[in-house]
C-alpha cells in the first residue's frame, strides 16, 4: 500500500477542516520539517501538515522547543510548503515571536505568512494570548490554538507528564479552549490531557478538535512524524503508536553500504560511468 485514497483531490482549506467536522470525518494531520519528508506524507494523504516548533528537537537535538528562532521556523515551513499539493501546511509560532505584546505578534504572524506562503499559524495558550489572537485573526490570518502540555511552557510545568487532571486546571482549559473558538480559530490542538476531557471540550466548541495523547473522542489526531516512523529513541509515551521501524530500517542500510564502501563491493562496474 503507497497511501491512503484521499475522496477529495482539492487543496484542503480551513473551510474544509469546519466541514469534516460537521461532517463528522475525522482529520488525519502530522508534523514535516523537510521537503523530503513532507512531499510522501502530503501524497499518502494527510489532510494537514504541521510544521512544529518540535523541529527544534527533532531537527536540531535540542532539549525542549524553546530554542528555535523565528528565522529557523521560516526555513523548515519555506522547505514543506514547497513539497506540498494538498495538505492544509499550518507552522508553529516560536516561543517569544507573539507572547511580548500584540503587535510583535502581529509583524512576526505576517512575516511566517508573507514568507512561507503556509496557511495558518498554530500559538500555545488561552486566554492570556486571546488578544494577540485576535489581532492576527484581523489580518486574514487563520490560527489554530494550542492547549493543554504547552511545551512552550515546560520550565513552568517542569514535567511533561499529563496536564489538567485536576478539576480546576480543566475548568480553566475549557474555558481557554471557548475564549479561542470564540476569537474565531478555525480549530484547537490538544496535547497530553484526558480523553474524557477533551471529549468534552470538543462537543462544546463548534470548531474542530485535534487531539495529541487526547484519546479518540476528539475530531482528528496529529503525531510527530519522525516518532510515529521510529525513527526517534528513547521517547514511548502511552499515546505513540509506531508504524514502523526506520530506525533498524536506516541502520541496516547504513551498515550495510559501509560494509559495501569497505570490502570495495560499492561502487561496481554498472555503478560508474
Ligand atoms: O510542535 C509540534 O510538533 C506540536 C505537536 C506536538 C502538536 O505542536
Amino acid at each position: 500500500m503507497s497511501g491512503y485514497i484521499v475522496d477529495d483531490a482539492r487543496k484542503v482549506t480551513t473551510r474544509r477542516f469546519q466541514e469534516m467536522k460537521e461532517q463528522g470525518k475525522k482529520i488525519a494531520m502530522l508534523t514535516s520539517y523537510d521537503y523530503t519528508t513532507a512531499k510522501i506524507v502530503d501524497a499518502a494523504g494527510v489532510d494537514a501538515i504541521l510544521v512544529g516548533d518540535s523541529a527544534s528537537n527533532v531537527m536540531a537535538g535540542n532539549q525542549t522547543t524553546l530554542p528555535i528562532t523565528l528565522d529557523q521556523m521560516i526555513y523548515h515551513a519555506q522547505a514543506v510548503v514547497r513539497a506540498v499539493k494538498r495538505a492544509l501546511v499550518v507552522c508553529d509560532m516560536p516561543f517569544g515571536t507573539y507572547q511580548v505584546n500584540a503587535t510583535e505578534g502581529v509583524a512576526n504572524a505576517v512575516r511566517i505568512m508573507k514568507e512561507t506562503g503556509c496557511d495558518a499559524l498554530k500559538l500555545e495558550g488561552g486566554v492570556e494570548i486571546v488578544e494577540t489572537v485576535k489581532r492576527i485573526l484581523e489580518a486574514g490570518i487563520p490560527v489554530m490554538g494550542h492547549l493543554g502540555l504547552m511545551p512552550q511552557s515546560i520550565n513552568k510545568y517542569g514535567t511533561y507528564t499529563v496536564r489538567a487532571k485536576e478539576e480546576a486546571e480543566a475548568e480553566k482549559l475549557v474555558s481557554d479552549a471557548k475564549a479561542l473558538a470564540d476569537a474565531g480559530c478555525f480549530a484547537l490542538t490538544l496535547e497530553k490531557i484526558p480523553a474524557e476531557l477533551a471529549q468534552r471540550v470538543t462537543s462544546e466548541v463548534n470548531i474542530p478538535v485535534i487531539g495529541i495523547g487526547a484519546g479518540g473522542g476528539v475530531d482528528g489526531q496529529v503525531l510527530v512524524v519522525a516518532d510515529m516512523l521510529g525513527m526517534t529513541q528513547g521517547f514511548s509515551p502511552k499515546f505513540l503508536r509506531r508504524y514502523a521501524d526506520l530506525n533498524r530500517i536506516m541502520s541496516d542500510a547504513i551498515g550495510q553500504y559501509v560494509t559495501d564502501v569497505k570490502s570495495g563491493d560499492f561502487p561496481n562496474e554498472q555503478e560508474q560511468y
